[in-house]
């Protein structure tokens, strides 16, 4: 079954769009206050902040497609909605990671095309920091009170 596997590698992904954005994110950041010039590791970062947020979102669609949790609810809603985990991986948690995915592209493809530095780096700023707010709220963290998942997960 891919299903499982693919499970374990979204949870672990999670870890690695974080990173690959905060880092991305704290070099706009410093660039922008300091003002200094935009540099090849610039792009870099934000091109694997962005490419690891677009793997993330085809692992993502694949988990939607197959998942029993989205099924029974599409399958049994609006019953289904009394659990709040059913409708939390089938609207909430899609709808604002995908919302995420396209502003963190926006931003990198407007970066992209903007000339002087201290444009790229606050355009960077802006639609990273917006993109990772959202994937804040909607990871399923041990924690969060709309659903709860492990911190990692083994095979
Ligand atoms: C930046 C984007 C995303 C992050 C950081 C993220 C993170 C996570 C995490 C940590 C889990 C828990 C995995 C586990 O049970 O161990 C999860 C589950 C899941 N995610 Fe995402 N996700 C993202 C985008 C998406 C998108 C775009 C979709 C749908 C198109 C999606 C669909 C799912 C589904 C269906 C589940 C599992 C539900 C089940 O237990 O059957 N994810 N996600």
């Amino acid at each position: 079954m891919i299903y499982p596997v693919l499970l374990v590698i979204h949870n672990a992904l999670r870890w690695l769009v974080l990173g690959s954005l905060l880092a991305s994110l704290g070099g706009s950041y410093v660039g922008w206050l300091r003002n200094r010039s935009y540099r090849p590791i610039d792009q870099t970062l934000r091109v694997i902040a962005t490419s690891v947020a677009h793997t993330q979102l085809l692992v993502g669609f694949y988990l939607y497609a197959k998942s029993p949790i989205v099924s029974y609810y599409w399958k049994f809603s609006p019953d289904a909605s009394e659990a709040p985990e059913f409708r939390f991986f089938s609207l909430i948690h899609i709808g604002l990671m995908f919302t995420s995915v396209v502003l963190v592209t926006v931003g990198s493809s407007k970066a992209k095309r903007q000339t002087l530095p201290q444009q790229k780096f606050k355009t960077t700023v802006i639609y990273f920091t917006l993109g990772l707010l959202l994937i804040l709220i909607a990871i399923p963290w041990p924690f969060s009170p709309l659903a709860t998942r492990p911190w990692l997960r083994s095979f």
